[in-house]
């Protein structure tokens, strides 16, 4: 059985790389004005990140603050506010049933805003290396809840999100 910290940097890896690959994929069936693909795309991201993003704020941020301090956590938490309402408005303009050349294009600027982000993001797994393992650990357990409950995005973020 691997250490707490092999098995938390393999997942977070490959939720990040998910995502990643999920953003890129959403930006090109914007691009293809392909509604089907749109729609498919944005709702794995949506669900692909519900989890994500829950176990972090719960979790993860808190065990990195007194490595980082408040300020900058406070800056990856607005990050993911961008990301929350960048996917409200991704879901409007996937309703749309012809989309603009400027709709693509906001679309495209909104993806692009969050993929710094994910890239941002995984490379906080270094400084967990340095976190105590019962952190680690509590990350992990708050991984598996999150993925236990399984809510989207945006469901979690107009519900417990900020009530917990
Ligand atoms: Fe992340
Ligand atoms: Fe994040």
């Amino acid at each position: 059985m691997s250490q707490p910290i092999e098995q938390f940097t393999h997942h977070f890896r490959n939720e990040h790389r998910q995502i990643r690959d999920t953003l890129l994929a959403l930006g090109e069936a914007f691009r293809n004005r392909d509604r089907k693909a749109i729609r498919a795309r944005l709702e794995e991201c949506t669900r692909f990140t519900g989890p994500h993003f829950r176990y972090e704020e719960e979790a993860l941020y808190p065990a990195l603050v007194p490595m980082f301090g408040r300020d900058y956590i406070d800056g990856l938490l607005e990050e993911h506010d961008l990301g929350i309402d960048a996917s409200r408005r991704l879901s409007e303009l996937a309703e749309h049933k012809a989309l603009s050349q400027r709709e693509v294009e906001e679309a495209q600027h909104l993806i692009q805003q969050m993929l710094p982000h994910v890239s941002g993001c995984d490379g906080l797994a270094i400084m967990m290396e340095v976190v105590p393992e019962a952190e680690v650990d509590r990350v992990l357990h708050a991984r598996k809840r999150a993925q236990q409950e399984n809510l989207d995005l945006l469901t979690w973020a107009e519900g417990l999100r900020h009530f917990r």
